[in-house]
């Protein structure tokens, strides 16, 4: 397969209706829930990307039992207590999510367990979840909270009080899925992230307790005996959808219809942001599936977009989207800022640096600090130079958000890294080409 990509034309005009691929939050929380229990778990549309096959295979080396057909995936579990042995090695390939939210699992495991990943994976910070779960009684070995790391569980975990300042939804899921296995209530104080786990938990009467307050979340997470089998339909995911919402937005007389998408409220940070610059997105066809809510997407071809001071409040439920974001800024008048983001360069790449870097590469000025951008946006930008993206860690948003630029700006675009998209959403380019026919 040829691993760069070349554009030199924007879209035509489309009105067309898509579907995207299963949501990878909820996929990989499927795959990791239903390898607890004993039973059998099926679940349709679920994502198959390299991260979520990179959870099954981690899963079926704990003792699980796996079958995929088409699109329908059944998994039988192991109940609570993986079957663990000597030397087990753990791949969690570029996942983030995937990584920090097995280490949870892995706090009763009996044998020493390696967990490894990526070249991406490999530079980024574990230490937001071992302090916590060595507190549970886990010991690990590592080199300053990087993979690879060795983890030993205990089998007289105590519950622990955990404060989550970060709006970081990994980290919470790690913590509560510890407190399954930990003697004792577990309470933690968690910024607001997505909440998928806790209404899964809910969805298997499993013992949690939440109090929303107007900040943070107060959830308590008890002790779990046996966990029932999980059977789910996923629904589409809004962050591979943000691509197609931001390309309708900035191209000509378009008109895109994206079905069955979850707009979980703690997801659509995207929605309420390119609202607020000018953008024309409806959600209708709105229904709850299993406490989650799932719609369809409305999207027109958008004039006299307008920059944003984006509020902080949409940090967390936009993380995944900024750089998308941003090119909507650069299109629309006047100076945007984005602030206190330092989660957005603990990503797969540095994203925030990466942002700035691809919006200086068409044209547009920036300035950027640790933790904030300000994009000077020009609502008449036409690319003609030639662009070459590359050496970005295979990060698969900044791959599309590249895409997205060249079919809308123009210019000529040399992007590497295509196999990228395979993490998170394989069928990417497939979609887009829907658009072109
Ligand atoms: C995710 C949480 C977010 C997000 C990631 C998926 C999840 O990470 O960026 O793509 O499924 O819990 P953080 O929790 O580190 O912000």
């Amino acid at each position: 397969m040829k691993n760069v990509l070349r554009i030199d034309s924007t879209i035509k005009p489309f009105n067309k209706k898509i579907s995207v691929e299963g949501d990878k939050s909820l996929s990989i929380r499927w795959v990791l829930i239903s390898s607890l229990s004993k039973k059998k778990s099926t679940a349709f549309n679920i994502l198959k990307s390299e991260d979520v096959i990179s959870a099954i295979n981690c899963i079926k080396k704990l003792g699980a039992k796996v079958k995929i057909r088409k699109n329908k995936c059944e998994i039988i579990g192991t109940g609570l207590n993986y079957k663990t042995k000597k030397n087990l090695k753990l791949n969690a390939g570029n996942s983030g999510t995937l990584g920090r939210l097995l280490l949870g699992l892995l706090v009763n495991s009996k044998d020493k367990i390696k967990l490894v990943g990526d070249q991406s994976l490999s530079k980024r910070d574990f230490s937001r979840v071992i302090e916590p779960l060595k507190k549970f009684g886990a010991l690990f070995k590592s080199n300053k909270n990087k993979l690879p790391i060795i983890i030993k569980g205990s089998n007289n975990l105590k519950s622990i009080n955990y404060v989550e300042n970060k709006g970081s939804a990994q980290c919470k899921t790690s913590i509560m899925f510890a407190a399954l296995k930990a003697n004792g209530i577990t309470k933690i104080k968690a910024k607001k992230s997505r909440n998928h786990t806790e209404l899964l938990f809910k969805n298997l009467s499993l013992p949690i307790k939440i109090k929303k307050k107007s900040n943070y979340d107060l959830i308590e997470v008890g002790k779990a005996n046996k966990i029932n089998s999980l059977n789910y339909k996923i629904p589409g995911d809004i962050s591979s959808s943000a691509f197609f919402i931001v390309l309708t937005i900035l191209s000509k007389n378009s008109k895109l219809i994206i079905n069955n998408i979850n707009l979980n409220p703690s997801r659509i940070g995207i929605i309420e942001i390119l609202k607020k610059m000018g953008a024309s997105i409806k959600l209708v066809n709105i229904r709850m599936y299993k406490n989650e809510k799932i719609g369809d997407i409305i999207i027109k071809s958008s004039k006299n977009l307008k920059a944003i001071n984006c509020p902080t409040k949409y940090n967390s439920s936009a993380i995944d989207e900024f750089l998308i974001i941003f090119l909507v800024a650069a299109k629309s008048k006047g100076i945007s800022t984005f602030k206190d983001l330092t989660e957005l360069n603990q990503k797969e790449s540095p994203r925030l640096i990466w942002g700035s870097k691809i919006l200086n590469l068409m044209g547009i000025k920036t300035i950027l600090t640790k933790d904030k951008i300000k994009i000077f946006g020009n609502p008449e930008i036409i690319i003609k130079k030639n662009i070459i993206i590359k050496d970005f860690l295979k990060d698969h948003r900044v791959f599309m958000m590249s895409v997205i630029a060249a079919h809308t700006f123009g210019g000529k675009w040399k992007i590497s890294d295509l196999d990228s998209i395979k993490t998170s959403f394989p069928t990417f380019l497939k979609t887009l080409g829907q658009l072109k026919r």
